[in-house]
């Protein structure tokens, strides 16, 4: 029973790990960060009413808990939650990216 389970649920694995960001939506995620995150959190994310998030800042945290913080928010600050404006795959790409510091203003 068993490997017919996973013989049927692999491809389904496979296909999400493999879907890369489509290019206008890269572009997209990163206006809003440098715009929308960036309102708060700088817009060279050095941080401002938010914390800084730079790659150096945001090295060796988890980024689960990154994830969780941009799509819950944090109740009581002004960090407000993303959930209900981004996918949940938008919102790993954008943690994966600040934390490669891959963003940066132009
Ligand atoms: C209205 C202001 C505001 C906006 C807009 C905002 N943030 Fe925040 N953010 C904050 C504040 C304030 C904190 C610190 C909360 C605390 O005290 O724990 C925070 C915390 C965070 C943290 C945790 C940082 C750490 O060191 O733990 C991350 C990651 C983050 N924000 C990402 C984002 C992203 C990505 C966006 C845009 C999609 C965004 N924020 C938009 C105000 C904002």
């Amino acid at each position: 029973m068993f490997p017919i389970l996973l013989i049927l649920l692999l491809p389904v694995a496979l296909q999400a790990a493999a879907a890369p960001m489509p290019e206008g939506r890269q572009a997209r995620l990163t206006e809003l960060l440098l715009e929308d995150c960036g309102a708060c959190h700088g817009r060279t994310l050095r941080g401002g009413l938010g914390p800084a998030l730079t790659a150096r800042a945001l090295e060796g945290r988890d980024p689960e808990t990154l994830f969780l913080t941009i799509r819950d928010g944090r109740p009581g600050t002004a960090m407000p939650p993303w959930g209900p404006y981004l996918k949940e795959e938008e919102i790993r790409w954008l943690v994966e990216q600040l934390q490669r510091g891959a963003i940066h203003a132009r």
